[in-house]
């Protein structure tokens, strides 16, 4: 088997979202294909790999063969009610005995988070570099994941925005994007939790050396600027950034594993039937510095 990596829409969207083919994930990888998909990364931003029936070991194990993995410390589930361990989300409307949430459930109210455009963790000091989303059970319509390439929204910026944002500083935290949704359950430990956190809006690429705009809905405030007019300014950078000629929808199937680079890409997740299962697991790869320590 060959590691091949093709662009998903050749025409529209040349260098953004990629298909891998020719790559076994339940094994492990050799040298030359983790160099392929870091290079493919750095190319695409997001990378599909179709029918990879991972249990959840197999993936920790892909999954650390790229870099070391944060911590799923993001979420609100108490410690004695998660599905499995801290080295992986549980992105599912499930609860530990495999039954679907009720649809007023304090988990299920705040997971409706990941709806609005975000990038992973960037609410933490030290977000996320890769996210890994295996599919286990999808509902049989919605659901879909959209992405969008902040690296092509970044290059569209007339140049006086590109001037404006270059130095900006944001505040980050979830208290800010559940605010969004009116979802403001939190308790005071998840308060002090979830101080806002600092990230540069510019950030420069590592691999590709490519400017980005690192927007999520968990950004609340720039600084130095009035609250208002920060949120105004920051919605219409997602608004530009989200323009469909930048974003692919992934329609999911059984044992997808999608792979995207928190760096470059914002995502969220679309509605679904509520009372359908949908099970996925989500490895994540941790940035390991500050984006502020990657100025342009
Ligand atoms: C995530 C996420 C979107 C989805 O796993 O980080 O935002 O479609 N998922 O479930
Ligand atoms: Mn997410």
């Amino acid at each position: 088997m060959t590691i091949d990596i093709k662009p998903i829409d050749p025409v529209s969207r040349a260098f953004f979202a990629g298909v891998v083919s020719g790559i076994d994930l339940t094994r492990r990888l050799t040298d030359a294909e983790v160099a392929a998909i870091h290079a493919g990364m750095d190319r695409y931003g997001v990378l599909v790999f179709h029918n990879q029936q991972l249990s959840d070991d197999q993936q920790l194990a892909f999954s650390r063969q790229l870099g070391p993995l944060e911590q799923a410390t993001g979420d609100i589930a108490a410690p004695q009610d998660r599905r499995m361990s801290m080295d992986l989300n549980d992105i599912s409307n499930l609860d530990k005995h495999g039954e679907v949430l009720p649809r007023d459930d304090r988990r299920r109210l705040f997971g409706l988070g990941n709806q609005l455009w975000h990038s992973d963790s960037s609410f933490k000091d030290v977000p996320a570099k890769y996210s890994l989303l295996s599919a286990r059970k999808i509902p049989p319509t919605g659901g879909n994941t959209e992405f969008a390439d902040m690296r092509a929204a970044y290059d569209a910026l007339d140049e006086a925005t590109k001037r404006e944002v270059h130095d900006l500083i944001c505040a980050h935290s979830q208290v800010f994007s559940r605010g969004i949704l009116g979802f403001d359950d939190f308790t005071e430990a998840e308060r002090l939790k979830w101080v806002p956190v600092r990230q540069r809006l510019v950030r420069r690429h590592p691999g590709s050396g490519r400017l980005s705009l690192y927007l999520a809905s968990h950004a609340g405030g720039i600084e130095g600027w009035p609250v208002p007019e920060a949120r105004a300014f920051l919605r219409d950078l997602t608004e530009h950034a989200t323009q469909r000629q930048f974003v692919y929808a992934h329609v999911w199937k059984p044992w997808d594993l999608v792979m995207w680079d928190n760096r470059a890409t914002m995502h969220r997740a679309r509605r679904y039937d509520p009372k359908e299962v949908r099970d996925m697991r989500r490895t994540t790869l941790t940035n390991e510095v500050s984006s502020l320590e990657q100025a342009p």
